[in-house]
């Protein structure tokens, strides 16, 4: 099941998805790295603040369409020569071995069947150099969970440039927990100057909710050695009842 048809929300999702909690944090850990790829960048959110900071960075993901909006900002920064991959990380397959890898926004939760992600952390392993590390963020289902009640809660307005547009975003969530899965629908609604209704989109998402030990042990399944596991991106240790994020950082066993 995909977590989310991001063809229907390319052209959109730079609106409401600005969020820059965690450059710093992957400003300071890319330094000293050589070979870097980043998993899951989409439209290049963190991808763009690290490339201009001079991080040499190999960006992949598997939406075409994400992809061709990452593409257009580095051709208009004059930054075309980064490598850009559209590939299903279950799939990893590329020519060279990482120093770091990474997937930020709690994007491995996006992938939802268990034998899928034990695929996806296998192939991250196999492209990780001997000493590498790779930094995995996920939402702390204790905390996330509390969010989360099946209603319809607004989540923004937000200007369309050059349009005299306006997106109101609202989304519904609802959490299974025989399946540990978040399944809901965002609703994307686009209103004029005179804030007539001019379209609609209805897009059903699905996500994970991982807990710490399935994670865990997933994660030593495919060979990988804790290293650390901080709770924000100020890198402050995990505790289950109140960080926002599990951010783990593995390294080869
Ligand atoms: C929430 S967006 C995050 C994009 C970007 N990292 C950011 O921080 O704004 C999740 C991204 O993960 C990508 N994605 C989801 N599952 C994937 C998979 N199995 N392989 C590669 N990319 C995937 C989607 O196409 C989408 O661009």
């Amino acid at each position: 099941m995909p977590a989310m048809d991001y063809a229907l929300v390319a052209d959109l999702y730079d609106l409401y998805a600005s969020a820059t909690i965690d450059v710093p944090f992957f400003t300071h850990v890319c330094q000293g790295h050589q070979r870097i790829l980043e998993l899951t960048s989409g439209t290049g959110r963190l991808s763009i603040p690290l490339i201009e900071a001079g991080i040499k960075l190999t960006c992949l993901d598997s939406s075409a369409e994400m992809l061709a909006v990452l593409k257009k900002k580095l051709l208009t920064r004059q930054l075309s020569a980064v490598a850009v991959y559209e590939m299903d990380l279950c799939q990893l397959e590329l020519p060279l071995l990482y120093d770091l890898i990474f997937i930020p926004f709690n994007s491995f939760a996006e992938i939802t069947a268990s034998q899928q992600q034990q695929q996806a952390l296998n192939r991250i392993y196999a492209h990780l150099a001997s000493s590498g590390s790779f930094i995995c963020t996920l939402h702390n289902p204790t905390i996330r969970r509390q969010s989360i009640d099946g209603l319809r809660h607004p989540r923004g307005k937000f200007d369309i440039p050059g349009a005299d547009q306006t997106l109101v975003l609202s989304s519904q969530e609802s959490y299974d927990e025989s399946s540990g899965l978040v399944n809901g629908t965002q609703f994307y609604e686009i209103y004029d100057s005179s804030d007539h209704l001019v379209t609609q989109r209805e897009v059903d998402i699905h996500f994970s909710l991982m807990e710490r030990s399935c994670f865990e042990s997933l994660a030593v399944r495919a060979g990988f050695q804790i290293n650390a596991l901080y709770g924000d991106y100020a890198q402050s240790p995990f505790n289950p009842t109140s960080s926002p994020f599990m951010i783990w950082e593995l390294t080869k066993a």
